[in-house]
């Protein structure tokens, strides 16, 4: 195996899971040679980890690949060689059609087959042409990653530990780029929990599609749902908080909601998507729950964590959604409250039920809608804030600041907090004094005199 020194420069588009997957194709990649760069021109392989939720989110990807074809070209008359690899959800949905539209990319895989890179790449050498490799393998990948991989220095980690969606909500395309749902065993998932608690790692978020359908089998083969884990992970050593993204209100299980009052390593925040505040734009999205499912649902888990920060998920302008209809979202939002939330604008997706629909609503008014919508959730946002200061929060933290002497943590409730602290107290968890609020963080003093 070629395992001269070598560079890799890794984007990454989308979720966290696309995170995830990125950090795990460094870690695959760790013993063939390759070193991270930052700078694209120097590298010998470049992956665009894709995202394909949204429309234009593919196009970037394929004007990226102009940039970057250029690139690759340059190396070549200097003598140096630059492999292209398209990875993550444009390449399992788009597969071929990648190597078509852009002929410099030499590797095409999907989310299920990176641990197979090093085979990739091996086969790309030999064949000396493009390897396209989409297919759903029956072998758990997580199984063939290597576990020596690289100590790496972080506070905070993400940890998949569920992968798919079978709810086929008729806008997305996640359940078609990656497959159907699936929940790795308890006993993995606590084995790469302890190996990051010895790392240094003291907060991580479980991630997953649909991660409160999590129901991995632990050791003698009994179904464990998401709740359970969360004991299970709670009982680490070292690792003091925990959070999960992202739910689905149908799953969000009694056991849970009871862990946010029972489980004080669990984190009060929620992000619980719910698209839409109308029941018949919720019903022509497949979405399976209705407005009042969901406002009953956040009543239970504020019941369970009165001081729980509550995100979500909204798009808008679906096909057929009326001034009403969006109306009613406006009107869910300001009946939840929101600590922070993300919105969109309805964008079609091939092959999606929704995409077939004769009722898509004109783009000017999906901009006015977004507008509306984000003024309200900004103006949600900001007072969360706010209310903070002059509170003192155990903030974790987690790495140096811009400033000279500053770190920056996160509060319970997921903002960064910047403050003065020396850096041998990254890793710690202080209390500190919240005294100003900027666009999209905390500002705070440790120890907490004012
Ligand atoms: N599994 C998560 C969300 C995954 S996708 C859930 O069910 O909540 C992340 C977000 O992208 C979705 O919550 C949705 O708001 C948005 N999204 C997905 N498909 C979209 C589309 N076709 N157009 C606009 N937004 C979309
Ligand atoms: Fe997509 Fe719906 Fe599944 Fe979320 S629950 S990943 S929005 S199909
Ligand atoms: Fe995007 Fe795939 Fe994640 S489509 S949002 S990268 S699951």
């Amino acid at each position: 195996m070629d395992t001269a020194p070598k560079k890799v420069f890794v984007r990454t588009y989308g979720c966290q899971m696309n995170v995830y997957d990125s950090e795990r194709m460094r870690d695959v990649l760790g013993p063939l040679g390759y070193a991270e760069t930052a700078v694209p021109e120097e590298a010998d392989l470049v992956i665009l980890n894709t995202c394909h939720i949204r429309e234009k989110a593919a196009e970037k990807v394929y004007s990226e690949l102009g940039k970057i074809r250029r690139m690759k070209r340059e190396r070549a008359e200097l003598g140096a060689e630059m492999l292209i690899a398209v990875a993550g959800c444009v390449a399992q949905a788009e597969g071929e059609e990648i190597v078509r539209r852009a002929p410099a990319v030499d590797l095409v895989f999907g989310p299920q087959t990176y641990h197979r890179l090093p085979q990739l790449l091996a086969r790309r050498k030999e064949g000396g042409r493009a390897v396209v490799e989409t297919e759903f393998p029956a072998e758990d990948k997580f199984e063939r990653l290597d576990d020596n991989v690289l100590p790496r220095k972080s506070v905070a980690a993400f940890l998949t530990v569920q992968e798919g969606c079978d709810k086929f909500c008729s806008f997305c395309v996640v359940p078609y780029t990656r497959g159907s749902e699936f929940s790795r065993p308890v006993e993995q998932v606590v084995a790469e929990a302890r190996r990051l608690a010895t790392r240094g790692v003291k907060e991580l978020t479980l991630l997953g599609q649909n991660v409160n359908a999590y129901h991995g089998l632990d050791g003698q083969g009994r179904s464990i749902g998401l709740a359970g884990l969360v004991a299970e992970l709670s009982r680490i050593d070292g690792i003091e908080r925990l959070r999960y993204t992202t739910s689905h209100p149908r799953d969000m299980t009694d056991d849970l909601i009871a862990a946010h009052a029972e489980n004080s390593k669990l984190m009060p925040y929620l992000h619980l998507p719910v698209q839409s505040g109308s029941d018949s734009i919720l019903k022509s999205m497949n979405r399976g729950h209705t407005t009042e499912f969901y406002i009953r649902l956040v009543e239970e888990i504020r019941a369970a964590r009165p001081d729980i920060a509550l995100s979500g998920d909204f798009i808008v302008g679906f096909p057929g959604e009326t001034d009403d209809d969006f109306e009613s979202t406006l009107n869910l939002v300001r009946e939840v409250g929101y600590a922070s939330a993300f919105s969109f604008k309805y964008s079609s997706r091939p092959g999606t039920p929704a995409a077939e629909s004769n009722k898509q609503i004109s783009e000017k008014e999906k901009s006015a809608r977004l507008q509306d919508l984000q003024a309200l959730i900004h103006a949600q946002q900001t007072a969360f804030n706010e209310a903070m200061v002059g509170r003192s929060v155990p903030v974790l933290l987690e790495k140096p600041g811009r400033d000279p002497g500053q770190l920056v943590g996160r509060s319970p409730y997921l903002q960064s907090v910047h403050l003065q602290a020396d850096l041998s107290l990254i890793g710690t968890i202080v209390d500190t004094h919240i005294s100003g609020v900027g666009t999209n963080s905390l500002s705070g003093h440790y120890p907490h005199a004012v």
